[in-house]
């Protein structure tokens, strides 16, 4: 089966309770949204892929991709969404190499949409509505900012997604500032 929007709403919260976790999902929802209407593809299901992506993560951090894997097969989901799942951990915990434009979209966004988070919460604003590019891609060069985020898988899915490093910036952004309010990103804005 393709879960609907409120399907993997409920099969994330059932597993993943962690605020901070929840709202990573919502922000790699709204951006693989986001980056599906730029494709002209499927935001629904782009966007469900996005809110599943971790699902795994908070009870079973060693198992990664793996265990949502497992999840959803036993949930009778399409065996594309596992496939996708588990690419965003391709060279880390899988062997599965992004494919389609949408695994390759995950690939690049979800270590992004976690710098941009980090460098929103030092600001004086604590938002992303008026977060500039180049204030990313400052910490993005400064490694000891937010040390763990992966700079080298961003910048590898910028080439399979044949894009340039600022404009994947500008749009995660735009994906991000849709979904504001729900990832704590408003600010005092
Ligand atoms: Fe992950
Ligand atoms: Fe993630």
């Amino acid at each position: 089966m393709k879960p609907t929007r409120e399907q993997a709403w409920q099969i994330l919260t059932e597993y993943t309770k962690t605020k901070a976790l929840l709202q990573h999902a919502l922000a790699v929802e709204a951006v693989m949204m986001h980056f599906a209407k730029l494709a002209g593809e499927d935001p629904q299901q782009w966007g469900v892929i996005g809110l599943l992506h971790d699902l795994d993560y908070e009870q079973f951090p060693n198992q990664h991709c793996h265990k949502t894997a497992e999840i959803l097969a036993e949930k009778g989901v399409d065996e594309q969404y596992l496939r996708a799942v588990c690419s965003h951990g391709f060279g880390i915990c899988t062997d599965i190499e992004p494919r389609s434009r949408l695994e390759k979209t995950l690939y690049t966004i979800d270590e992004l949409t976690g710098l941009i988070n980090a460098v929103c919460l030092m600001r004086p604003s604590k938002s992303v509505l008026d977060l500039e590019v180049k204030s990313v891609r400052k910490k993005f060069k400064q490694p000891s900012f937010a040390a763990g985020v992966n700079r080298e898988v961003i910048q590898k899915g910028c080439v399979m997604l044949g894009m340039d490093l600022n404009d994947v910036i500008a749009e995660t952004i735009a994906g991000m500032r849709e979904a504001a309010a729900e990832i704590g990103l408003q600010g005092n804005l």
